[in-house]
């Protein structure tokens, strides 16, 4: 059912993710100002979302209570869903980060759990469900986007049986054992299964998905399709689930290292940081799941042991703030600031930190020149469901130097094989690895980076929304006979 207003007709193409691209910030003059909301996912669906004609993403603007008109920005309509302080405590930061978060991430942190987060999480699902299924236009397409959202598949389907449905999950899915430690497992299950494709990062990921429904939910699982029983007398309806690596905007970024004044600010930043003879580079959302402790302990230990001297070797880590009222953040910005202070303590000289730490967000350009800049990227994630700094970093060295070391817990490790590959729990392997990328002679640095550079290339994030949405629109086979489970 498209709107009723003839001034904002129904969309073909329909996102629905827990945030806007954008988010509002109230300035102290009463103003409102829009800004990039932080984390790959809208780093990626916003490069396909400016591609698409007539598309629109339902969101949260990033403030309690704000659920502004739907408007228009960057050739798409935005749909704002509001959510109030009480569903940001216990929607978003209780049962999205701080049950879902860190069960889906191995436990890296205890997951807690309270039914009054599971009550708020369901609410919350059915306002963005309610707000989504008259956006989509008749035989539509709606793509749902992430953990924060698992019902809505199954909440929308019983509201449009006319539109097909997706759903992409951004982190990755846990082992049958660990998903079978959540309350609800199977509402979350049967919220995902309302969808008609259901997509994953890793190929482990699918799998785990495929063996928690067949274990849980005693569903017949054929290769990657799942019969799901219709209610009463419906048909059984076949759900596929399949990998799909999220990617970048490959040539997009590639092509900001072409730029002038990107190019003037990687030298400009060389200089500030006094002409180092080698810069490694971490940029992360300070997240307990990207490994920033163990590889500021690596580093530590480096510079402790003479193994890297800092008068000529700078790190420069880049942390997004993020999540910042839930307590494992906090204590996890602690003990990295903590940690941060202690090195410099030891090992700087004035004005020349051993650790350049960069508690923000930057910009594009700004992002590229630092790539740019670095000789050595680290990327030391502990579970991480792709992580697309590692892409962009590949995709910022058209000069083919450069070396990134990379967790093989982050989904990129499935594709980026000629990364220098590290078990970031493994704190004297992370210290040989960072040396070796910190030796490298330049003809294996290109070598590696030529490989790693066809991989990213190749394979952008247009091509990965195109096989998913290819794929959807062949999916949703309904078959009349509920095969045997
Ligand atoms: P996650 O989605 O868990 O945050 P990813 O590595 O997949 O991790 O995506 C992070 C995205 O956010 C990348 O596009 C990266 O460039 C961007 N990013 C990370 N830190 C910053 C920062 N401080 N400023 C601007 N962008 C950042
Ligand atoms: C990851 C998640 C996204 C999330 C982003 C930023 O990329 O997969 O769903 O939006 O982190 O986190 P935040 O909690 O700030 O939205």
């Amino acid at each position: 059912r498209p709107v009723d207003d003839p001034a904002r007709p129904g969309h073909d193409l329909v996102v629905v993710a827990n945030r806007l691209p954008v988010d509002s910030r109230t300035l102290p003059d009463g103003a409102t100002e829009w800004v990039t909301s932080p984390g790959g996912l809208v780093t990626a669906m916003e490069s396909v979302m400016r591609t698409v004609d007539s598309g629109a993403w339902v969101g949260w603007a990033g403030s309690p209570g704000q659920e502004p008109d739907p408007f228009d920005a960057d050739g798409m309509s935005l749909y704002p869903v509001r959510l109030d302080q009480e569903d940001i405590e216990r929607y978003y930061e209780g049962f999205s980060n701080a049950t879902l978060w860190p069960l889906y991430h191995d436990v890296i942190v205890d997951p807690e759990f309270h039914r009054t987060w599971w009550d708020s999480y369901v609410a919350a699902n059915r306002r963005f469900a309610r707000t989504a299924a008259p956006v989509a236009n008749e035989g539509g397409t709606i793509w749902v986007h992430d953990y924060q959202l698992q019902l809505v598949p199954r909440l929308i389907r019983e509201e449009r049986a006319d539109v097909r449905i997706g759903f992409f999950n951004h982190i990755p899915f846990p082992s049958v054992e660990l998903f079978s430690q959540l309350p609800k497992r199977n509402q979350m299950l049967r919220g995902l299964l309302g969808a008609d494709l259901i997509g994953f990062q890793r190929e482990s990921d699918t799998q785990n998905f495929l063996a928690a429904v067949r274990k849980l939910l005693g569903y017949h699982v054929d290769g990657q399709t799942i019969s799901v029983p219709g209610l009463g007398a419906a048909p059984v309806r076949e759900v596929v689930a399949q990998t799909f690596p999220i990617s970048i905007d490959s040539s997009k970024v590639s092509a900001l290292t072409e730029d002038e004044e990107v190019r003037a600010r990687a030298e400009q930043l060389r200089e500030d940081l006094g002409h180092p003879r080698t810069i490694v580079l971490g940029v992360d959302r300070l997240d307990y799941t990207k490994g920033i402790r163990h590889r500021l302990k690596a580093w530590g230990e480096l510079l402790g042991d003479g193994s890297v001297d800092p008068r000529e070797t700078v790190m420069v880590q880049v942390a997004t703030p993020s999540r910042e009222r839930v307590e494992a953040y906090r204590q996890l910005r602690d003990e990295v600031e903590l940690t941060v202070g202690r090195i410099n303590g030891d090992h700087s000289s004035i004005g020349r930190p051993a650790v350049s730490y960069q508690h923000r967000s930057f910009d594009r350009r700004d992002m590229t020149a630092l790539f740019m800049a670095a000789d050595v990227v680290l990327v030391t994630a502990l579970r991480d469901g792709m992580n697309l700094v590692a892409k962009e970093y590949v995709a910022s060295r058209p000069d083919l130097h450069g070396v990134l070391v990379l967790s093989e817990f982050a989904g990129a490790a499935d594709e980026l094989r000629a990364a220098v590959m590290v078990n970031p729990h493994d704190i004297d392997e992370l210290k040989a690895a960072i040396l070796r990328a910190m030796a490298m002679p330049a003809e294996e640095q290109e070598e590696a980076m030529r490989s790693l550079r066809h991989q990213v290339m190749e394979n952008d994030v247009q091509a990965w929304a195109h096989s998913f949405l290819q794929r959807l629109e062949h999916s949703g086979a309904e078959v009349r006979e509920p095969k045997p489970t």
